[in-house]
């Protein structure tokens, strides 16, 4: 099956009338993308490991190829509405470019794997790279069975619908190099003119929830002077992370509110809201996010709110190992691929960090534009990204 029979298999699966995905954790449509996989190995005859948590790797082993393997792949859930390619195109891509090399007549040295992480968005238990930490034990099993969708469902009680459970994982031990092929996510690419990049790092980002503590009461008896409104704690706070971002040369964001009782006619007693900030540096992110903090608890003195921020999902700077990005970097015909930093957190990052020497190669993305429906890569990019990947494998796994 060519990379656009399956793309054209895997796109309906998810997608909401906005065009956008849904394809949250342990739900039936990411279940779906994820026996989609399961049958697309199956057709190529990998052999496939599962660990508990939900994680797979699907083995090439072809006779004379021994040792620790290169594994490829990314993963198949998707933010709230997001596009189709965040995670599937690392995932179909890989197939496609173990289907290039059998077609080569390559003959691996080492085995070559495709990996599909559970929860990579964090999504639905507020946890990025779910799966991964626990495969990497960067997340111990007793942290993840703390954690609760928005409903209060627990995560060890979603696993177990379908027979998993958070546990720890010895799946990634014979894991050599790990390569996540991955849509761009900015537009550094098409500034530059160039279908495919390398990259080489990751911002430290994390994810921070705001609780606002008031008084609920009425809304038209209650005079203004007499509030204890959070939400206009909240407020201020929300365009305190913009300003400060800015100042700073950072990124902070509120795209998610609670608000108790979330009535038309009432003032409200509480307000959550979650601050996804990222900066170039560890010590810039702690900065930025102390300065919100600052800011938030201060108009909280002030508005007879209180103010409480707790950290739920932080990943630390990324440096992927600098002579691999070089390696897949240069060497081609056509030119060097650009070397760059993103934004974006991987489950590639989380691999990094727990030591496996790792590598992303990322496909143009005409706009720039993710996690949203409008997410967007030219058919032509995604194939070169496959010819990308299947030479950078060709060149790791190789004799
Ligand atoms: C994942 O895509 C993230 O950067 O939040
Ligand atoms: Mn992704
Ligand atoms: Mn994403």
């Amino acid at each position: 099956m060519t990379f656009e029979e399956m793309w054209r298999e895997l796109t309906p699966v998810g997608r909401a009338a906005s065009g956008g995905y849904h394809r949250q954790p342990f739900t039936a449509a990411e279940r779906e993308c994820h026996a989609w996989f399961l049958a697309q190995c199956a057709a190529r005859g990998l052999a496939v490991r599962t660990d508990g948590s939900g994680n797979v790797v699907a083995w090439w082993r072809p006779d004379g190829s021994a040792g620790p393997g290169v594994v490829t792949g990314s993963h198949l859930d998707s933010v709230r509405d997001g596009g189709a390619y965040d995670g599937p195109l690392g995932v179909v891509s890989a197939l496609a470019a173990i289907d290039r090399l059998r077609e080569r007549g390559f003959t691996p040295a080492r085995p070559i794997g495709v990996a599909v992480f559970v929860e990579e968005e964090g999504s639905r238990f507020g946890t990025a790279c779910l799966g991964s930490r626990l495969a990497t034990g960067l997340l111990t099993p007793e942290a993840a069975r703390e954690l609760r969708d928005r409903d209060g469902v627990w995560l060890a009680d979603a696993m177990a619908e379908h027979g998993l459970a958070p546990v720890a994982s010895d799946l990634l031990d014979d894991v050599a190099t790990f390569v996540e092929l991955h849509v761009e996510q900015g537009r550094a690419l098409v500034d530059r003119d160039a279908a495919i990049g390398v990259a080489s790092g990751i911002w430290p980002h994390g994810r921070y929830r705001f609780d606002f503590a008031g008084v609920a009461d009425h809304a038209g008896t209650t005079r203004m002077e007499d509030r204890r409104d959070p939400m206009l704690t909240a407020s201020m706070t929300v365009l305190a992370a913009n300003k400060q971002a800015r100042l700073h040369g950072a990124r902070a964001t509120f795209g998610r509110i609670e608000v108790t009782p979330n009535g038309t006619n009432a003032v409200p007693s509480q307000v959550s809201a979650w601050l996804d900030a990222r900066a170039e540096s560890g010590d810039a992110l702690e900065t930025l996010v102390a300065a919100i903090a600052q800011q938030a608890r201060d108009r909280a003195g002030r508005d007879g709110t209180e103010c409480t921020v707790t950290p739920e999902s932080v990943t630390p700077a990324v440096r992927f190992d600098p002579d691999l990005a070089g390696l897949l970097a240069t060497g081609h015909a056509d030119g060097d691929w650009p070397v760059l930093p993103t934004q974006a957190g991987h489950d590639a990052g989380v691999l990094a960090l727990a030591g496996i020497p790792t590598a992303m190669l990322f496909v143009r993305n005409p706009t720039g534009v993710s996690h949203s429906p409008a997410e967007h890569a030219e058919m032509a990019d995604c194939l070169a990204g496959v010819a990308a990947l299947a030479d950078t494998l060709e060149r790791l796994a190789g004799p």
